[in-house]
């Protein structure tokens, strides 16, 4: 992989995975997360869902806004960098300092392999504090070959819903609530990465074509097969 072409395709996006503030609203909701929490965005990228986490925590919530990509978190300080309710920070998510009412942690906690990342955050959560986080999942057990093959070279630890779920399960969490995203989250992400492949497309290098053509080709797999697989948003508490 060429960084810089990744980052070329990727820098400026309003975000770096599915997601919509309306899965925040619901998380939180179902939560029961209560007005003035403090919240952590681990992998928070360019910072989009920091305004939903602060409505469904007003007033008086606060987020700690965490990435280890600088240019993301220079991208959120554009709109975040002088507001009291916001402290971003490049680094990582381990390193943040809690405790939090609240971990956010959206597309970013596979990084550090579920199990780790989840043992990881809880020693991070207050007593009766919530974990979301949304996990790529296959959503049928035997999956069709392009999406097998695919997400198993870009993941090789992706598995079933019910994998997952026994994984957050013997790691100490009680699931309080759990949803598969809905489409509009997804194309809230594609949507403007497409637009952004076919402003870069024209002119574009060997480099930087590779990476564009990996870009439309994800996002053709997941509208062409998108009932096998998706994203798993999960809310947590410790038990
Ligand atoms: C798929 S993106 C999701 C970003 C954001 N949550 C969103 O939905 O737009 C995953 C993010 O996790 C960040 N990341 C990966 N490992 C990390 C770590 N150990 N600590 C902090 N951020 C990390 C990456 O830089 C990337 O921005």
């Amino acid at each position: 992989m060429d960084w810089s072409a990744f980052f070329e395709l990727h820098k400026d996006l309003p975000r770096e995975g599915p997601g919509r503030p309306e899965d925040v609203a619901w998380a939180l909701g179902v939560a029961g997360v209560k007005p003035g929490a403090r919240i952590l965005d681990a992998g928070c990228g360019p910072g989009a869902d920091i305004q939903a986490l602060l409505l469904a925590t007003a007033p008086g919530g606060h987020v700690t806004a965490v990435d280890a990509h600088a240019p993301f978190i220079e991208q959120a300080a554009k709109r975040w960098g002088r507001d009291s309710r916001v402290t971003l920070t490049t680094g990582d998510m381990r390193a943040a300092e809690g405790p939090f009412d609240v971990i956010w942690c959206a597309g970013a906690l596979y990084f550090l392999g579920l199990r780790d990342g989840l043992d990881a955050m809880r020693g991070k959560l207050a007593p009766g504090g919530t974990l979301v986080f949304s996990e790529l999942v296959f959503r049928v057990p035997e999956p069709s070959e392009p999406v097998r093959c695919t997400l198993t070279k870009e993941y090789p630890a992706i598995g079933t819903t019910h994998r997952l779920n026994g994984i957050i399960e013997a790691e100490g969490f009680e699931i309080v609530a759990q949803k598969m995203l809905p489409r509009a989250s997804w194309e809230a992400y594609y949507g403007p990465m497409d637009q952004r492949i076919a402003r870069l497309r024209p002119g574009a290098d060997a480099a930087l074509a590779a990476v564009l053509d990996e870009g439309a080709a994800e996002a053709a797999l997941w509208r062409a097969h998108n009932e096998e697989f998706g994203y798993a948003l999960s809310v947590l508490r410790a038990r």
